[in-house]
């Protein structure tokens, strides 16, 4: 069984992408033949800061290897190293109903946000190039947020409209979406998802924050003025927190609220503070390990690619022949 997800380097990673999605790929690996890809890509549907962008795609990458994966065991890969994936994309373009990419949520979101003079078509397409990451790998599951699980259906129709027209060529995927609790709010507006695109400093922890910096974003979080510490999804900031203990600590609910019973909001910070930043340590002294030497990282991007490059121009190849073009 072959796995696939992806993750943009818009941004810094921060504890949502950790609790959401990196924590559980190295599990992964022992289960299926896992590949990671860092869709560069789809990033640059919207605006990026050059220099930026080349650090994010190598922070992200350095910090999936930190997190525990393997590129022995797995395929680690930039998306923009591999000409096959817009090569697919273009050729899924042209059977994909317009229809069918303006049904797309975070198409309609992002759009009305921006309005369609601004908007690139590139955001429009997003879901394609999506479709082609995952059908150039014959993919069985896509971990992904519950978000993107109407793109991974949407890769499921293109795949079977593609069948149909041209005879089985791709297998079709199924999205396994995490269980709850993998949905981390902004710290300080728990009515927002933990965002990589939300720049206040208070907003997010990064993963590479340090103690000083994560005990202050923990401290200022907004709370409510109740005073009990309990699991109530009605009180969401209290709730975002409580599942981030929950999270770090491996605790059962009962037992964290019958902890921090009586106990006041500082007291409860105070301990999540510290197992955020101890649950977060060896990941971080991982890190400095990997990046002593730039280049090492590179390799291991390099690696990735010419792992998974015979795999996608497989597909390609095949792809083209049923089409007529080869
Ligand atoms: P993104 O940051 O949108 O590139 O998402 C990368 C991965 O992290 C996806 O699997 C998302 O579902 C997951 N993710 C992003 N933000 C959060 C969040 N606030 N809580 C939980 N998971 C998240
Ligand atoms: N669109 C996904 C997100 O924003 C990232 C992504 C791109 C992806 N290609 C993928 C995820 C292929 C899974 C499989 O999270």
């Amino acid at each position: 069984m072959i796995l696939l997800s992806g993750i943009q380097p818009t941004g810094r990673l921060h504890i949502g992408n950790y609790l959401g999605a990196i924590q559980n790929w190295p599990e992964f690996q022992k289960k299926y033949t896992s590949l990671f890809c860092i869709v560069d890509y789809h990033a640059i549907t919207v605006y990026q800061d050059p220099k930026r962008l080349k650090q994010n795609i190598y922070e992200a990458a350095a910090l999936l290897f930190a997190a525990g994966i393997d590129q022995k065991k797995s395929i680690v890969f930039v998306q923009s190293h591999i000409s096959a994936h817009t090569e697919l994309a273009w050729i899924l373009n042209c059977i994909m109903p317009m229809g069918w990419l303006e049904r797309m949520t975070q198409f309609k979101d992002k759009s009305q946000k921006q309005g369609k003079e601004r908007v690139g078509v590139g955001l429009f397409d997003y879901p394609a190039l999506m479709a082609s990451d995952i059908l150039l790998y014959n993919v069985d599951v896509v971990p992904v947020g519950e978000d993107q699980k109407q793109h991974v259906e949407l890769t499921r129709d293109i795949a079977g409209r593609f069948n149909k027209l041209y005879g089985k060529t791709f297998k079709l995927p199924k999205a396994i979406i995490p269980e709850t609790g993998a949905r981390i709010m902004g710290l300080d507006d728990p009515d927002k998802k933990m965002s990589k695109s939300e720049k206040t400093y208070g907003h997010a922890i990064y993963l590479l924050d340090s103690p000083d910096d994560i005990r202050k974003k923990i401290m200022s979080a907004t709370t409510d003025s109740l005073r009990s510490i309990r699991f109530d999804k009605k009180r969401p900031g209290i709730y975002n927190l409580l599942t981030l203990y929950e999270r770090f600590s491996g605790d059962s609910r009962k037992d964290i609220e019958k902890r921090f019973q009586g106990k006041g909001y500082a007291k409860f910070k105070q301990e999540l503070a510290d197992i955020i930043i101890e649950g977060l340590r060896p990941l971080q002294n991982k890190y400095k390990e990997l990046t002593a030497n730039k280049n090492d990282i590179d390799t291991l991007i390099r690696q990735g690619a010419d792992k998974a490059r015979p795999m996608a121009e497989k597909t390609l190849r095949l792809v083209k022949t049923k089409m007529g073009l080869l």
